[in-house]
């Protein structure tokens, strides 16, 4: 029992965690809300699993998302110098005060709600040709077939990617998405390149001729709005690496949610008007980002009663505070698309609120309505039991959503 255990020193790492992670975190909310995880290599991190906690972490400036603090303190650690790369290190999410204002600003200016909502016919049709296509394949899995490629397809639109190149974008996800620091084949840096090849020379053409989208947009701003190419460039990357997998996670357990809770299904699709009202608690349920997000203390800082030195990794999980008594104290571990306003901290809190929030909720919303919408038998080709999550510090995916269509 959670209640009694005793957990191992690299407990947010353990497959049990990643299959089931909210009876530990609910231990670990009441024994040790900030709590220690040891690294397999040595190292330590700071885990902070209360809601009202993880609001101030992510408030204070003390604690930092900016990626030359993370590359520093990793080569201080290791003893080789390491430098990121120009793709990542010039982007908003990668960036604090000073330079995250400027980019923050031009990319809320071009990046607003109504531009999600306007791609919403486009949402939908992209869609439709998925579920097409996965109505012919004789073992459908929700996961490959819909909810991977439906949010780097509306992205790819979004930032006014020509459709000859959706399978390229479909291909580099894919390699950013298999990532891991001990894979040798170099399939990663390959990728990165022939994407910032692609975005650069996509960017030079718009700057040229714009269109109707984003990334035209961000190019064409007016002087005190507009970024150099090179952070133009880096906000793509951002986009790419910051909407795809979350959304995909997002959409995966939406829809598992809903294959699993038949009377809220119905209640939604009895009633389109409920989705945009319901989705925040679709997400807080859901939990789309698993042991993230990540901080650096710039000088010491007390979080909960606990002093966390100076030069530590901090992690803020946020699925932790999805299921916090103190802030949902009405059964958090149900689904309850009645509950009034959900305050979830799954797209952040702070100056680094996600810019694709809004978007998010289109393609989730559609993704998950159009399924239900055009095979109203849908259903688990397995057990509920036999889903199994992947493995992630970022995003918590399904690794397969398989399904009987009709
Ligand atoms: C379900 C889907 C999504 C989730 C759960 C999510 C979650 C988040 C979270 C938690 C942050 C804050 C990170 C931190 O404070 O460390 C963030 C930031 C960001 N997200 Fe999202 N995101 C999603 C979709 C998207 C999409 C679709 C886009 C764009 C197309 C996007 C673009 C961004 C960007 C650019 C930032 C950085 C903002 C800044 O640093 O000022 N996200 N997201």
């Amino acid at each position: 029992m959670a209640g009694t255990r005793t957990l191992s020193k690299y407990w947010m790492l353990t497959n049990d965690f990643t299959q089931d992670p909210y009876p530990i975190l609910e231990y670990v909310r009441r024994e040790s809300p900030v709590r220690e995880l040891s690294m397999p290599g040595g190292d330590r991190v700071w885990v902070v699993t209360r809601y009202d906690d993880a609001k101030d972490a992510l408030a204070d400036p003390r604690l930092s998302r900016d990626i030359h603090v993370h590359y520093e303190l990793m080569s201080k650690r290791t003893g080789r110098p390491m430098t990121p790369p120009p793709e990542e290190a010039n982007h908003l999410a990668n960036l604090e005060p000073p330079r995250h204002t400027p980019l923050r600003r031009a990319i809320s200016f071009a990046f607003t709600p109504r531009r999600a909502e306007a791609l919403r016919p486009r949402v939908e049709e992209i869609a439709d040709e998925l579920l097409d296509r996965l109505a012919a394949t004789p073992r459908p899995d929700l996961i490959t077939g819909y909810a991977d490629p439906l949010p780097v397809i509306t992205i790819a639109e979004l930032m006014g990617v020509p459709a000859d190149a959706w399978p390229d974008f479909l291909r580099w996800s894919a390699a950013l998405r298999t990532y891991s620091p001990t894979d040798g084949s170099g399939v990663l840096d390959r990728s990165i390149q022939e994407l910032s090849t692609y975005m650069s020379e996509l960017i030079e053409r718009k700057g040229r001729e714009p269109g109707d989208d984003l990334l035209s947009a961000l190019i064409h701003a007016d002087p005190e709005r507009r970024l150099t190419g090179t952070e133009i460039l880096s906000t793509g990357f951002a986009l790419m690496t910051g909407g795809n997998d979350t959304t995909a996670s997002l959409l995966g357990g939406v829809m598992a949610a809903l294959l699993t809770h038949p009377a809220e299904r119905s209640q939604l699709l009895a009633e389109p008007g409920r989705w945009g009202k319901s989705m925040d608690e679709l997400i807080r349920y859901v939990g789309p980002i698993s042991n993230a997000l990540q901080r650096v203390t710039t000088e010491p800082v007390e979080i909960g009663g606990v002093t966390i030195p100076a030069g530590e990794v901090v992690v803020i999980s946020v699925m932790s505070t999805n299921r916090d008594t103190d802030q949902f104290p009405d059964h958090p571990d149900r689904l309850d698309l009645d509950r009034h306003k959900p305050a979830h901290l799954s797209f952040g809190f702070g100056i680094h609120y996600c810019s694709g929030a809004h978007l998010a909720k289109v393609i989730t919303e559609i993704g998950s309505r159009r399924l239900f919408e055009r095979f109203p038998a849908v259903s688990l080709a397995v057990a509920p039991a036999e889903l199994r999550y992947e493995q992630n510090v970022v995003v918590r995916p399904l690794k397969e959503l398989p399904v009987r269509l009709r």
